[in-house]
């Protein structure tokens, strides 16, 4: 096995680079590049952009010249090559067959059906492979999908715009519905990319009540998180538009009568959230944002739920209304950055369990870059 070269470490840090396209695609598969590389030059490059499409090695090995082949070259793969047939065929063969000499992988993959073999079959079949001892920055690009393999439960990330004087949502007079908005159009536009990044968005039953909202991404470009909505006491009406307008949504409780497109939830008699993180992780859904309201929001705070939490600050005061939940302070988690945004202001938070667990190399916005 070849020691591994701080020039095997910039290749690396290429193929990483490939991985982030992958940004909003692959969930539930982790994000991962590859650089196929002889006599130092690049033959071609790939990563894994959409789930059920090429893997980043099969996409590489699909990039070379027509007249091309890889024989003799080293492949840098962000994540280990797989060695199953899943919903693509295994990539550790693919590089076998490609006739590569040597494959510089990025870390092992935890996925149990994975879990060293890929590295194995290659060895077996000659390969001399060299595994990177550290790579903070790859885990961290795939917290959500090393958060299900390594802790059985997605990654939480809990988001709340706040007003100047500490409110999630302004006086609201008798009856009044619709989703009173505390920050700026432009800090939403940001606010839907977190969305589309994330496997699922949950609010609970006063939201719904009081907002109506849709969940959807509009103001970004990339896919619909499922919809979550908790209401385990059924005090949700079927007419709201995350029941009514056809998408799908995972209603834990929720009313009588609703459409075929939302999937019911019993947790009679158990403890919401260790059910529904049960739950997710049946349907593969590695992350959650969990955009509020403030009871929510509080429930998962108390129970020690989260690993990000993105505070949107608004510079306006709403003069009362309801007041958001305890926040934690820098005594008790890390604050990671602070960036202005037009009028607004966002401050990135990450639980200390999560930074010992993942590791404490994130970026300063922890997501997207800002636009
Ligand atoms: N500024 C922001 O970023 C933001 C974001 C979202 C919402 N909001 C505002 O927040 C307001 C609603 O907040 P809210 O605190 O009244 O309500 P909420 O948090 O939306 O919903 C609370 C209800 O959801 C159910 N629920 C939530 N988590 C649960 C759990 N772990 N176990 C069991 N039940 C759970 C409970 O229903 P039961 O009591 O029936 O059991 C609970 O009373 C809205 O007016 C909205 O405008 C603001």
């Amino acid at each position: 096995m070849s020691e591994v070269t701080p020039r095997d470490r910039e290749w690396m840090a290429e193929a990483l680079t490939l991985a982030r396209r992958g940004q909003f695609g692959t969930a539930p598969n982790p994000r991962v590049g590859c650089v196929l590389v002889r006599d130092g030059h690049v033959l071609s490059s790939g990563w894994h952009a959409v789930v059920g499409g090429p893997h980043a090695e099969a996409a590489a090995l699909q990039a070379l010249p027509p007249d091309g082949d890889a024989r003799g070259a080293t492949a840098y793969v962000t994540l280990e090559p797989c060695s199953h047939h899943g919903r693509t065929p295994p990539c550790s063969e693919a590089l076998i067959a490609s006739g590569i000499m040597r494959c510089v992988v990025g870390m092992v993959d935890p996925n149990p059906k994975v879990a060293g073999s890929g590295i194995d079959r290659m060895r077996a079949a000659g390969i001399d492979v060299s595994i990177l001892e550290a790579f903070p920055e790859g885990r961290w690009l795939n917290r959500r999908f090393l958060s299900a393999m390594e802790r059985g439960r997605p990654w939480i990330v809990l988001k709340c715009a706040v007003s100047a004087d500490g409110f999630i949502d302004p006086p609201r007079r008798k009856g009044e519905m619709g989703s009173l908005a505390i920050t700026s159009p432009a800090l939403r536009r940001l606010t839907h990319q977190w969305r589309a990044e994330e496997g699922a968005i949950l609010v609970g039953a006063g939201t719904v009540g009081n907002d109506d909202p849709t969940l959807n991404v509009r103001e970004a470009e990339g896919p619909n998180p499922l919809r979550i909505v908790l209401d385990p006491e059924g005090r949700t009406t079927a007419d709201r538009q995350v029941y009514a307008d056809g998408h799908s949504t995972l209603v834990v409780g929720g009313p009588q009568g609703l459409p075929e497109s939302v999937v019911h939830l019993d947790a009679e008699g158990q403890f919401v959230l260790p059910f529904l993180m049960e739950d997710l992780m049946a349907r593969e859904v590695r992350s959650v944002l969990v955009e509020g309201g403030a009871d929510t929001l509080g429930r998962f705070l108390d129970a020690g739920l989260w690993d990000e939490i993105r505070l949107c600050h608004s510079t306006e005061q709403t003069e009362g209304g309801l007041p958001a939940p305890a926040w934690p302070t820098e005594e008790d988690a890390i604050l990671r950055g602070e960036h202005p945004f037009g009028t607004d202001r966002v401050e990135y938070w990450v639980h200390p369990a999560a930074a010992a667990w993942i590791g404490t190399h994130f970026p300063p916005t922890l997501s997207v870059p800002l636009p």
